[in-house]
C-alpha cells in the first residue's frame, strides 16, 4: 500500500476507532496487534505508526512495549494515552502513577505552534491512570489540561509525538484534524483511501485471485453480501453467479428489491432459488429459538450446496467478512466469548466448505462498505438498508412459525418501518433509529372491536439506537407515530388486536427477541 499508517494495538477498546478514523481523513490504516511479526507490519510500507491506548502500566512486570522495528525504521510515530506512555518508557524518560486517575472531559491548552496540534484551547478526552513525570531527551512540553502538566509531547526532529487524551473519540471534536496532520502532513501520506480507488484496487485483487473462473455468491439481501457480490460483479463481469434462496422468512418486498439490485441496477446474474415451503415444513411444531436457528441453518446449507452442483460446482465464493469479523477473529479474547445467541452461520455458510473464499472486504469497515455500495450504484435503501438477522422473521414470529402468522408479522413489520422511514427517522445516512422491526407473541388477550369481543394475538415494537449493536438503547419514538402506527396495525392487519412498545435496553435484553 503506497499511503498507509499502521496502528499498534496495545490492547485498547479505541483501536479499531483510531483505524477508522484516520481511513476519515482519506488515509489507508491496518490495525495490527503490538506483537505482530515485523515482516508483516512492514509488508504495508507504512508511512507511520500510531500506538494505541491499552489497560496496562508500562512500568509493571511483562507490560506490552514498542517493538524495537517501529523506532529502528525512522518513520514518524503517535503515541496515544498508553502509547504515549510505551514512547516515554522505551525512550528514556519516566512514567508514574497520576495523583489521580483522569477520567473524561478536560481542556487541552496548546502550549506552542506545533505541527499535530492545531492552536487555541479544545475539549479532549482523558482516561489514563499512569502520566509522563519526566520528557524523553528530544522533547518538548505541546500541551496541557488542568489535570495533565504534559498533555501532549513531540520530539519535533525525530518526528515522534505523544497525547495522553484520545483523538480517536467523538468526545474529542478536534480529534479528526489531529489524525489528518499526522497522516497527511507529519508522515506524508497522500489521502487517496476514496471510494473509487478502493473499488479499483479491490476489483484487481479479486481478479488476480480468481482468474478466468466462475465465481458463486449467496446474496442475502444484506448490505455486507450485496456489496461484496457487486464489487466481484464489477471485477469479474458475468463470471459472477448470485444465488438468492428465498426462505419465505424474510420482509415484505424484500426479494423484489434483491432482484431488482442484481438486476436492472448491475445488471449482474441472479439465481432466484424458492424455498419458502421447504423452510416452513422443516418449522413445522418448532418453538425453540435455538432449534430454529439451527434448522434454518442446515436447511439454507443444504439447499446452497444443492445449487452450487447444478451451477457446476464453482471454485470460489464470495463472502461478504468485513474488517471488524477479522480484527475480532485475531483476537479472540476480546470478542464476546459467551455464546448467548447461535448468531455467526446462520442464514449464512459454515467455514468448511469445499470452496476457496473471495472477501472484497476483508479491509473494510462498515462505513466503507456502504460509501463503496453507492459508488457502484446500488440502490441507496439497499446500503443503508438496516441489520436483518440469518433466521429473518422465524427469529420475530415467537412460537410457531406458520405461512399465516408470518404473514401478519410481515404486514405489521412493514407498517412500523415505513412510517420510521417516511418520518426520516430510519433506514438513511445518520438516521436516529439504528433498528427497527415487528416481533409476534403467541400471546392472547382479550379486546373489543366494533361491539364484538376479540380474543387475537399482540404485537411488539421493537427501535434502538446504537452505534455498535452490542450495547443498545430502546428508541424514544414521538408518541403520535406510535399512535399512529399502532391504530393502523389493529385495523389493517387481522388477528392482532393489541400493539406494545419495548422498552428494554441492551443489556439486560438482546435487540432481538429469540
Ligand atoms: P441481539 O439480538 O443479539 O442482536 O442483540 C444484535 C444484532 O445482531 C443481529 N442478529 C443477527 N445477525 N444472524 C445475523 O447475521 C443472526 O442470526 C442474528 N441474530 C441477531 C440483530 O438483528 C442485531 O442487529
Amino acid at each position: 500500500m503506497k499511503n498507509s499508517i499502521v496502528v499498534l494495538d496495545f490492547g485498547s477498546q479505541y483501536a479499531q476507532l483510531l483505524a477508522r478514523r484516520v481511513r476519515e481523513q482519506g488515509v489507508y490504516s491496518e490495525l495490527f496487534p503490538h506483537d505482530a511479526p515485523a515482516a508483516e507490519v512492514m509488508a504495508l510500507r507504512p508511512k507511520g505508526f500510531i500506538l494505541s491506548g491499552g489497560p496496562a502500566s508500562v512500568y509493571a512486570p511483562g507490560a506490552p512495549q514498542i517493538p524495537p522495528y517501529v523506532l529502528e525504521s525512522g518513520l514518524p510515530v503517535l503515541g496515544v494515552c498508553y502509547g504515549m506512555q510505551a514512547l516515554t518508557h522505551a525512550l528514556g524518560g519516566t512514567v508514574n502513577p497520576a495523583p489521580q486517575r483522569e477520567y473524561g472531559p478536560a481542556t487541552l491548552e496548546v502550549l506552542r505552534p506545533n505541527p499535530l496540534l492545531p492552536e487555541g484551547r479544545s475539549p479532549v478526552w482523558m482516561s489514563h491512570g499512569d502520566r509522563i513525570e519526566r520528557l524523553p531527551e528530544g522533547f518538548v512540553v505541546l500541551a496541557r489540561t488542568a489535570n495533565s502538566p504534559i498533555a501532549a509531547m513531540g520530539d519535533l526532529r525525530r518526528r515522534y509525538f505523544g497525547v495522553q487524551f484520545h483523538p480517536e473519540v467523538q468526545h474529542t471534536p478536534r480529534g479528526g484534524e489531529i489524525l489528518r496532520r499526522f497522516a497527511v502532513e507529519i508522515c506524508g501520506a497522500a489521502p487517496d483511501w476514496t471510494p473509487e480507488n478502493i473499488i479499483t484496487e479491490s476489483a484487481a485483487r479479486v481478479r488476480a485471485q480468481v482468474g478466468d473462473e466462475p465465481v458463486l455468491a449467496a446474496v442475502s439481501g444484506g448490505v455486507d453480501s450485496t456489496v461484496a457480490a457487486a464489487l466481484v460483479h464489477r471485477a469479474v463481469g458475468e463470471r459472477l453467479t448470485a444465488v438468492f434462496v428465498d426462505t419465505g422468512l424474510l420482509r415484505a418486498g424484500e426479494r423484489g428489491q434483491v432482484e431488482k439490485a442484481f438486476r436492472e441496477a448491475l445488471g449482474a446474474r441472479l439465481v432466484v432459488v424458492n424455498a419458502a415451503e421447504a423452510f416452513l415444513d422443516a418449522l413445522q411444531g418448532v418453538t425453540d429459538p435455538e432449534a430454529k436457528r439451527r434448522i434454518i441453518g442446515e436447511k439454507f446449507i443444504r439447499i446452497f450446496e444443492r445449487e452450487a452442483r447444478r451451477l457446476g460446482q464453482p471454485r470460489f465464493l464470495v463472502q461478504g467478512t468485513i474488517y471488524p469479523d477479522v480484527v475480532e477473529s485475531r483476537a479472540p479474547e476480546r470478542a464476546n466469548a459467551h455464546r448467548i445467541k447461535s448468531h455467526h452461520n446462520v442464514g449464512g455458510l459454515p467455514e468448511k466448505m469445499d470452496f476457496e473464499l473471495v472477501e472484497p472486504l476483508r479491509y473494510l469497515f462498515k462505513d466503507e462498505v456502504r460509501a463503496v455500495g453507492e459508488a457502484l450504484g446500488l440502490p441507496r435503501a439497499m446500503v443503508w438498508r438496516q441489520p436483518f438477522p440469518g433466521p429473518g422473521l422465524a427469529v420475530r414470529c415467537l412460537g410457531e412459525v406458520t405461512a399465516e402468522r408470518l404473514a401478519k408479522l410481515r404486514a405489521a413489520d412493514a407498517i412500523f418501518t415505513h412510517a420510521l422511514e417516511a418520518a426520516g427517522l430510519l433506514g438513511r445516512r445518520g438516521s436516529a433509529v439504528s433498528q427497527a422491526f415487528a416481533v409476534l407473541l403467541p400471546v392472547k388477550s382479550v379486546g373489543v372491536m366494533g361491539d364484538r369481543r376479540t380474543y387475537q394475538e399482540t404485537l411488539v415494537l421493537r427501535a434502538v439506537t446504537t452505534d455498535d449493536f452490542m450495547t443498545a438503547d430502546w428508541a424514544r419514538l414521538p408518541a403520535d407515530l406510535l399512535a399512529e402506527v399502532s391504530r393502523r396495525i389493529v385495523n389493517e392487519v387481522a388477528g392482532i388486536n393489541r400493539v406494545v412498545y419495548d422498552i428494554t435496553t441492551k443489556p439486560p435484553a438482546t435487540i432481538e427477541w429469540e
